[in-house]
């Protein structure tokens, strides 16, 4: 025991703490737990660590210091994500021109915080690293440029050509799909195609248009602060490309093993807990007396299954009341004549539930984190995508097998009633996801320790340089060899025009040898 305690005391000598920014500006829910994730697990290790976050902390434990720009909510408009709103096609769809001018916004409103500005015009704040949630757009990157230091890009979701082209090149959108996209691979042909032309496009409309909104606000944000520095802000260009990392809250259970990058690593479920919450003892008693298997429903943090419609609601419980199963419902509001084996939850430990052995399937919005947790705990699911990523992670669990999909509608109860007694009669489903589960754990290490070994190599290496890839420096035509594509076309022509005027010049001599030939003739 002694010696223990002393192994352990001298490798936290050794390891010395380091002083690390995170920085996840986005106002949902979701994002706000994968920052959370970062902090906990850079906290265990002894770091200290300034978190920008707009969900305050109301205890932050020793060695956290929080910014709050909880005023980041005024920017997100209140029906974005409201159910009925979407289900009646009045909320503004979230594409990836909204999201990039959504998060520009986003941005502005973060560096701007009063608070903010003080921590970035202090000019005796040093960080070792900065992490900054990617999220269309990389305005962030100035927060590396400021402290210079290390950035380390944190991605909320599978690897795609938008972030990878930061430290490597866009992938090939024959196999890796855009994260708004509604198909998974293997793609056919037309998917193969849309997914081409859309990426062209917006590399086009990025390059063209909205890279240049993005530099200006990325000067007008930093070149200030910089200057009281008495340095000269970087290029947006250099500022961007110049990560040290991608980490991905991923893993190859939902993006496959397409070739990526040294520079990117996943630690997909670094925000599960490793310690599961336990249930309450009435939840824990009703799961475990459920003879027929529990249903659990839940459409996230974000989605309020309050904005459901009302008939939608009533035709739901009316469903369910059918069923033998118990039905946990996640909702935020008591509903009149529940059936007798419906509970309403207003808040569920989600982990927990997954975790019991009698949980028969999870039907969810398809979120990654929901995803995610299911595959943690090899649980089935039916999804209900609404907005965003949600499409393409359901495609793709549906593309696995282990999960089925309804789409979002008024009518939607009949058909998730026949999805649910497919999942809970055919066994191949609950099979796959116990698969995929022990792919998901079989790994050399859990992804908290993977998170840490990386942040601290990017520390210890003074950003990781070795593991750049050489992609990332090189221009997009010397990548393609499209100088090749021009040399060999210039000398093409060249023959062509060579060839040309020998024809032309042997073609007038034979000629005017056959006039001469031909007038001698005449002569005779
Ligand atoms: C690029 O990153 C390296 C290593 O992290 C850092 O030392 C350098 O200052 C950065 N350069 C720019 C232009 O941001």
């Amino acid at each position: 025991m002694i010696a223990f305690l002393l192994l352990i005391s001298t490798i936290l000598a050794c390891s010395e703490s380091a002083k690390i920014l995170v920085v996840f500006p986005r106002p949902t829910k979701s994002h706000g737990i994968l920052g959370d994730g970062y902090v906990r697990h850079l906290l265990n290790v002894g770091h200290e660590v300034t978190y920008i976050t707009p969900f305050a902390y109301k205890n932050p434990p020793a060695n956290l210091r929080t910014f709050d720009v909880s005023s980041n909510f005024e920017l997100w408009p209140p029906g974005l994500i409201n159910l009925k709103a979407i289900m009646d096609k009045k909320s503004e769809r979230m594409s990836s021109v909204f999201s990039i001018f959504m998060m520009l916004e986003i941005a502005k409103k973060t560096v701007t915080n009063v608070e903010v500005q003080k921590l970035l015009n202090d000019p005796k704040e040093q960080f070792d690293v900065v992490i900054v949630e990617w999220m269309f757009g990389e305005v962030g990157a100035g927060f590396a440029s400021v402290f210079q230091c290390p950035l380390i890009w944190s991605s909320s979701m599978d690897p795609h050509w938008m972030i990878m082209q930061l430290i490597d090149e866009p992938l090939n959108p024959a196999y890796a799909v855009d994260i708004l996209s509604t198909c998974s691979p293997p793609l056919n042909f037309l998917q193969r195609v849309n997914e081409l032309w859309y990426q062209l496009k917006l590399q086009f409309l990025r390059y063209v248009w909205l890279d240049g909104l993005e530099e200006q606000v990325f000067t007008s944000l930093f070149a200030p602060i910089l200057e009281k520095r008495g340095r000269k802000l970087p290029s947006y260009h250099e500022a961007r490309y110049n990560a040290s990392m991608v980490l991905s809250n991923s893993y190859v259970t939902t993006s496959g093993g397409a070739a990526l990058p040294q520079s990117h690593k996943f630690i997909g479920g670094y925000h599960i807990d490793d310690t599961v919450v336990t249930l309450p003892d009435n939840l824990k008693k009703l799961m475990d007396s459920a003879k027929d298997g529990v249903i659990y429903f839940s459409m996230g943090s974000n989605l309020k299954g309050k904005d459901l419609p009302d008939e939608v609601k009533i035709s739901l419980l009316k469903m369910f009341g059918s069923l033998k199963q118990t039905v946990l419902w996640k909702i935020e509001e008591v509903l009149p004549n529940l059936p007798k084996n419906v509970h309403i939850l207003e808040w569920t430990p989600q982990q927990a539930i997954l975790a019991h052995p009698n949980l028969a399937v999870f039907i969810t919005h398809g979120g990654l984190l929901s995803t995610t947790e299911s595959i943690h705990y090899g649980v089935p699911i039916i999804s209900i995508p609404v907005y965003g990523d949600q499409f393409m992670n359901v495609a793709k669990s549906i593309n696995k097998g282990f999960g089925l999909s309804v789409d979002l509608s008024y009518t939607m109860s009949d058909e998730l009633k026949t999805k649910i007694m497919e999942v809970i009669s055919n066994k191949r489903y609950a099979e796959k996801a116990k698969e995929l589960s022990f792919i998901y754990h079989d790994r050399p290490v859990k992804p908290g320790q993977e998170l840490v070994h990386w942040v601290n190599h990017v520390i210890n290496t003074r950003g990781a340089p070795h593991l750049r890839s050489p992609a990332a420096d090189l221009p997009f035509h010397k990548r393609k060899f499209l100088d090749l594509a021009a040399l060999i076309a210039v000398l093409l022509l060249a023959v062509y025009i060579l060839l040309k005027c020998a024809c032309t010049y042997v073609c007038s001599r034979f000629f005017s040898k056959k006039v001469k030939i031909g007038s001698r003739k005449k002569n005779n």
